[in-house]
């Protein structure tokens, strides 16, 4: 083992780390320097920080004044209301349109969580979501990209980020699915970092096995680096791609590459466009976009308390309505700007059950099977914001747009989901003058139809007919 440096002896010590500092020199060289490898890499001075700061608390009084001088965001783009409205949602299509023709366009489908509260034991993207055929998350966004390029005759790079938790199952999915189509060679998997977990209460570093610590994905926000190290900013940008469309695996009626958004984005010249939709209730679980000192962030809702979350404006409006859907287009040069220099997003921490061994190997029992053990420490996307000089906010439209597989039931859930695929279907082929019984069990893939309008005119083409979306 080369021994470690005084240094980052001495930075074990003001970290706490003493039980990790008796059993450094008993490993076998190869395992020591790979765990202060992991730990130099994870910048563990940072974790214990983040840890050092954390609340352990709920949110019950305020806790910063960032949500007082919060105000509404100022610059959306509203959902189409009058005639004018149309015109410039449909000039914003035909904008995004052509970037897509010109191929300047990548998708970035963020696919390295766990997935916990769904509790399916695979990747979140292999989840069997059609609600009559069965077709995966990753379906349903290979198909819509791949009749996004047959639309637009351009390529889309689809950029998948794994982790360490789904990588090796989502690329042999994809290998077993022969890619649902695609040309192999325009799918890159890149795989985000990973931080170990600490002890909640003293903010020692937890152990998976002896030696070998206990990690987890870094946050959608490992995007950053990952992007930078997978070598895939620097093709993207050499392939001349201008605008990256992310989006998360979960919501399947997410609009993959949206020309709309990316014409907004694009006549806009922002750096990060986000999609928003009205949220339920002030007490809906979502994060609000805000302005603050005359930049776009975001305020989690666990930030707030329920006064301050019901808060209105002089206009009556919700200063909290503009809930975040997680779809993004980012400018890469804004992307690049946030990498350089390797500089990182905030940490944020949450307190979960995570099993873990002693020194001797021996599994440590919770003290307390209600209270988390550890913390985990995550960098969320959205930190990106403020950093932002142009940002646009577009409004969504709920019912079609955000539709998300968080939970294994209640709200959010498959059931919710799927019962949103149905009801989609329903009304694109009731536009089509289709005739339908209201409880029909009916599905669209992407490949037949992207929108109601290409479903209208390949039924009044004769294309397509009934019988091709009845699934029972
Ligand atoms: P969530 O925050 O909903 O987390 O992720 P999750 O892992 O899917 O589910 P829970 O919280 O454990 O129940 C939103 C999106 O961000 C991706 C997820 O794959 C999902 O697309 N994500 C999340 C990552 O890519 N990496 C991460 O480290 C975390």
């Amino acid at each position: 083992m080369s021994e470690p440096t005084p240094e980052t002896l001495q930075m074990l010590s003001r970290c706490g780390q003493q039980p990790l500092l008796q059993i450094l020199d008993q490993l076998p060289a190869a395992e020591a320097d790979q765990l202060l490898q992991i730990l130099l890499d994870a910048d563990l001075e940072m974790l214990v920080q983040a840890w050092r700061n954390a609340d352990a608390e709920p949110v019950t009084a305020p806790k910063s004044n960032r949500a007082e001088t919060a105000s509404a965001p100022a610059n959306v783009v509203w959902q189409p209301q009058s005639e004018q409205d149309h015109q410039r949602w449909i000039q914003a299509t035909a904008a995004g349109e052509e970037e897509l023709s010109a191929g300047n366009v990548a998708v970035i489908t963020v696919a390295g969580g766990q997935g916990t509260r769904l509790g399916f034991d695979q990747p979140k993207g292999m989840f069997p979501i059609g609600p009559h055929s069965g077709r995966t998350l990753f379906q349903i966004f290979a198909e819509q990209i791949q009749a996004r390029r047959q639309r637009y005759a351009a390529p889309i790079p689809w950029l998948i980020m794994t982790s360490s938790a789904t990588h090796s199952a989502t690329v042999e999915f994809f290998q077993q699915q022969a890619f649902f189509g695609l040309d192999q060679r325009t799918v890159h998997f890149f795989q985000q970092g990973s931080l170990p977990a600490l002890d909640a209460r003293t903010g020692q570093v937890l152990f998976a096995r002896p030696g070998v610590p206990a990690l987890s994905p870094d946050g959608h926000g490992g995007l950053l680096r990952a992007l930078k190290r997978s070598g895939l900013q620097q093709q993207m940008s050499e392939q001349g791609i201008r605008h990256l469309y992310y989006h998360q695996v979960d919501n399947p009626t997410a609009i993959v590459a949206d020309p709309a958004l990316i014409g907004f984005h694009n006549t806009h010249k922002s750096q990060l466009t986000t999609l928003v939709v009205s949220k339920t209730s002030p007490e809906e679980r979502m994060g609000a976009l805000v302005e603050i000192d005359g930049r776009t962030e975001i305020i989690e809702y666990s930030e707030l308390t329920p006064q301050q979350a019901a808060r209105k404006d002089s206009t009556g409006q919700w200063v909290f309505w503009a809930g975040n859907t997680a779809v993004h287009v980012f400018c890469p040069e804004f992307l690049q700007q946030l990498t350089n220099g390797d500089r990182n997003l905030p940490l944020h921490v949450a307190r979960k059950m995570v099993p873990c061994v002693d020194l001797q190997g021996q599994p440590v029992p919770a003290a307390d099977s209600a209270v988390p053990n550890a913390v985990k420490l995550e960098r969320f996307i959205f930190d990106a914001l403020p950093a932002a000089e142009r940002t646009l906010i577009v409004e969504g439209c709920r019912e079609r747009q955000f539709n998300p597989v968080k939970n294994a039931t209640g709200s959010d859930s498959a059931d919710t989901c799927r019962e949103a695929l149905n009801r989609i279907a329903g009304e694109w082929l009731r536009r089509a003058g289709l005739q339908l019984r209201s409880e029909a069990a009916v599905e669209v893939s992407p490949l037949q139809a992207l929108d109601a309008e290409q479903l209208s005119m390949r039924v009044a083409e004769g294309e397509l007919q009934l019988s091709d979306f009845l699934m029972d």
